[in-house]
């Protein structure tokens, strides 16, 4: 794959999206702003019924429209407000991850993580890790550039 942007960008901030079930990781993340806790500002929360919404095509959009890394994330396997769908969105995104690459993206730049309503100390620290791992990666381009030659 031909190389991105190279990371040591100074006063780089990377653009997350976070795409995040409503029932988990969504009042997790809440409880992580409660609580006062401490992470990077980078991260827009897209907040959905469940991980199984999640269309692979939500994270396409996303970096087509400037994003530089993604988040998917819900409540843990087993505890889905829903029962199963987060059962279908780790099956989802296995092979999605494996596509990432063979699209030109870095698979490194989407987490899947798990995060319930009481794990704030682990929201923050998926936000952290994404943030500094794409900071490493530098700003995403190639699908931006599709955008802007698409528009009229
Ligand atoms: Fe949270 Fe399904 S409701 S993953």
């Amino acid at each position: 794959m031909p190389s991105e942007t190279p990371a040591a960008c100074t006063g780089y901030e990377p653009k997350i999206v976070a795409f995040v079930c409503t029932w988990c990781t969504y009042t997790g993340a809440d409880l992580a702003g409660t609580s006062r806790l401490q992470m990077p500002p980078n991260v827009r929360v897209v907040r959905l019924n469940c991980s199984s919404r999640v269309d692979p095509l939500f994270v396409m959009k996303a970096f087509e429209r400037g994003a530089d890394g993604v988040i998917v994330s819900g409540c843990h396997p087993g505890d889905c407000h829903y029962s199963t769908g987060n059962y279908f969105a780790r099956r989802r995104f296995a092979i999605f991850n494996e596509l990432l690459d063979f699209m030109g993206v870095d698979s490194r730049r989407l987490t899947m993580s798990w995060v319930s309503a009481s794990q704030g100390g682990k929201w923050r620290d998926v936000v952290s890790e994404t943030v500094a791992h794409v900071k490493e990666l530098g700003p995403f381009h190639r699908y931006r550039q599709l955008e802007r030659e698409e528009r009229p």
